[in-house]
């Protein structure tokens, strides 16, 4: 038996997409000319999916840290942290993080997806309770399966659902509740306050994951949990360096005592080479400057805000109904309308993410933008035209 043949049904789906002169699993950047354009297949387009919050990725002290670290101390260190893998610059970039988030402790990791696959695998063993929102994402799930824990879903965002399910364990019980800030499809916000005041009710630890909501939610920019004052309610708050903070590796910080066990027992922080000293630099300095952004975080709220209000008020179908984050996703009826609105507004200049199932909930088809503050106010209303005029081309009925 061909090993493979057991993906043919994706590949069937895949061709069976109408997509003629684009496909966005294809896509190359052949120039990123900014934060927000880049040339792709000849043309100047603006990036409207790119999840690069805080517009950090060419900050030049951040470029200039990386190519000192490069000349320092070479292209990678060759080595997990628990044997050559850790520099200087691992620990001063982990006693930055903690010092952002006012906690004890924190460990980086080569993605934000092997945080939560460390985290969640390591902290939740046999006979544990893992309790997690269904609509979480790969990364939660790919940890639940990698541990040996129960594993109970509940109904997203649903704090009587998880309620119900937080009853129903044995007293006693080890029980891991992980939540995200943000998520990351269709950009709503969890019930944070009430959610984790329900986990503090029945005893359970918890995890908040803000990768999609660090670098402009509260104060600080810390998050989710910060913006609702809960912070002391979160055991552990997972994060990744490949959004806000504009290059590449993850992270776990949290003030229990034990903490620090997690370095000699956690495989996917133990098992894979750490980051490259350029990379620990460049997220070292992007964070210290979300930490003093001044009004980045508020112009990129703004931007959310004009563009759902936009898109809105021309008729289209939102994920949420206000702007709830910097994701912000308009729903199409099926697969071959989003096929066709993809690459309608990809040819018309605007590169966003065609999101579907299982990246999204069943039944959700998604034109899914996460804006920057580096996006211009004009650049905003360019993707709102673009959007009004595809819809026109593929005579998609807007009702305003
Ligand atoms: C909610 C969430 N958590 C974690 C991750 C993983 O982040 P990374 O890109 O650092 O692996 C992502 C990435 O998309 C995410 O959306």
């Amino acid at each position: 038996m061909d090993l493979l043949d057991k993906f043919d049904y994706i590949l069937e789906s895949r061709e069976s997409m109408p997509f003629q002169k684009a496909d966005p699993l294809t896509v190359v950047m052949d120039e990123v000319l900014s934060e927000t354009e880049a040339v792709i297949q000849g043309r100047r387009t603006i990036l409207a999916g790119t999840n690069n919050y805080m517009g950090l990725t060419f900050n030049g002290e951040a470029i200039d840290a990386a190519k000192k670290a490069l000349d320092d101390f070479g292209t990678g260190t060759t080595g997990s942290r628990v044997l050559n893998g850790t520099y200087g610059s691992h620990k001063a970039l982990e006693a930055e993080i903690a010092r952002f988030y006012g906690t004890e402790h924190c460990m980086v990791f080569s993605t934000g997806y092997q945080a939560n696959l460390g985290l969640i695998s390591t902290l939740c063993a046999k006979d544990d309770y893992l309790i997690i929102d269904a609509d979480s994402h790969a990364s939660i799930y790919d940890g639940s399966s990698m541990g040996n824990a129960n594993v109970i879903r509940f109904k997203h965002n649903d704090v009587d659902n998880l309620e119900r399910r937080l009853k129903r364990i044995p007293e006693g019980a080890g029980k891991l509740v992980v939540i995200e800030g943000i998520y990351s499809m269709l950009g709503d916000q969890a019930p944070i306050k009430e959610m984790l005041e329900v986990c503090k009710q029945y005893g359970a630890m918890t995890l908040v994951d803000e990768a999609h909501s660090m670098g402009f939610c509260g104060e600080k920019g810390r998050g989710v949990a910060e913006m609702f004052g809960v912070e002391h309610l979160c055991d552990f708050i997972v994060g990744t360096f490949s959004k806000s903070v504009g290059t590449v590796g993850g992270f776990a910080v949290s003030n229990h005592p034990k903490f620090e066990t997690l370095r000699i027992a956690c495989r996917p922080y133990m098992f894979t080479a750490s980051l490259p000293p350029s990379v620990v630099a460049s997220a070292l300095v992007n964070i210290q400057t979300i930490a003093r952004s001044g009004n980045r975080a508020q112009h990129l709220w703004e931007n959310s805000r004009r563009l759902h209000a936009g898109l809105k008020d021309a008729g289209f179908t939102m994920a949420t109904d206000t702007a709830e984050s910097p994701i912000i996703a308009v729903l199409l009826p099926d697969l071959e309308a989003a096929t066709r609105f993809w690459e309608t507004l990809f040819l018309n200049g605007v590169y966003v993410n065609l999101s579907a199932p299982p990246a999204t909930p069943a039944g959700y088809f998604l034109m899914r933008t996460s804006l920057s503050a580096q996006h211009s106010t004009a650049q905003i209303d360019q993707i709102i035209d673009a959007f009004v005029k595809t819809a026109s081309d593929i005579g998609l009925s807007l009702t305003p």
